[in-house]
């Protein structure tokens, strides 16, 4: 299948893209032409989103997105298969608890700062100077709209989102004009990961959202796609909000 699809000549590297919101990006990606680096824990379920994708144009490595040797082996695994790492795309994130603030386990929003934060840092780092710092390239950050305003029970998440915002804004103004990044601010995606915020009841969750849907992959991989492509060449540092409306409110009318 993958003989009439271009060939860009471009790679990506996208963490966490077995299934959600980071294969819809590598789909959106391997269909202009790209080729792709995927990374998950689960190798069962890297190699069945390999062979979707096209094994002439995807290979995986697996691990854990705030694993020193994952991250490096990841990098390397892309510049091995492909010679070039042009986009980085920081999807993999992490939301362990549901808790009010006031008993927010500490430990656990250190672990969700490694996998959240750090380790979009980390994988910064290495594209750059693996590929990115001599040749250019562009970074997607997954952030969140719960980093943007109060998300009762999902607080340790939305600070660690928020630091990826800013986080975003330091790597822009560091690496430009070589290298753009941007992150992407989702609303509710119905995915594995957003089961627990809209499972049984959909129709009220997405109510509240004025163009009357929850979100789907594709739709941020849409957004990916964009910020990735030549089309955004003169945007970065910038977080694209895609959340159906909902941040718009009732207003007081
Ligand atoms: N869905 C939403 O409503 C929503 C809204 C805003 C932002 N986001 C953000 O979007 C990103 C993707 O979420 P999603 O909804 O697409 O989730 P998902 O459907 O659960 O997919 C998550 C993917 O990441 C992998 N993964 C999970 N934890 C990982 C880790 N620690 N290290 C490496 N890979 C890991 C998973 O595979 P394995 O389980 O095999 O590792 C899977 O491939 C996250 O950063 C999330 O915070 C999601």
């Amino acid at each position: 299948m993958t003989a009439q699809i271009p060939d860009s000549g471009k790679t990506a590297l996208i963490t966490g893209a077995s299934r959600g919101i980071g294969y819809a990006i590598a789909e959106a990606m391997v269909a202009r032409g790209d080729r792709v680096c995927i990374t998950g824990r689960n190798e069962d379920a890297l190699k069945e989103a390999v062979r979707r994708l096209g094994a002439d144009r995807a290979v995986y490595a697996v691990g854990k997105a705030h694993d020193q040797a994952h991250q490096a082996a990841a990098v390397e695994r892309t510049m091995e298969a492909f010679g070039r790492i042009d986009h980085l795309v920081n999807n993999a994130g992490t939301n362990p608890v549901y808790s009010p603030i006031a008993d927010l386990d500490l430990d656990v929003i250190r672990k969700v700062f490694e996998t959240n934060v750090v380790s979009a840092l980390a994988f910064a780092q290495l594209t750059w100077k693996a590929w990115q710092k001599e040749n250019g390239g562009t970074i997607v950050n997954m952030a969140s709209i719960a980093g943007m305003s109060p998300s009762p029970f999902i607080a340790a998440y939305g600070v660690s989102k928020a630091a990826l915002v800013n986080l975003t804004v330091q790597l822009a103004h560091e690496f430009a004009p070589r290298v753009r990044v941007n992150a992407i601010s989702p609303a509710v995606v119905k995915t594995k990961f957003a089961t627990a915020l809209y499972e049984g009841r959909e129709e009220e969750a997405a109510a509240a959202y004025p163009l009357k849907r929850l979100g789907v992959p594709d739709d941020i991989a849409g957004a990916a796609a964009f910020l990735t492509s030549d089309q955004a060449a003169w945007i970065t540092g910038q977080t694209l909000v895609v959340d159906g409306g909902v941040l718009l409110g009732a207003g007081l009318g």
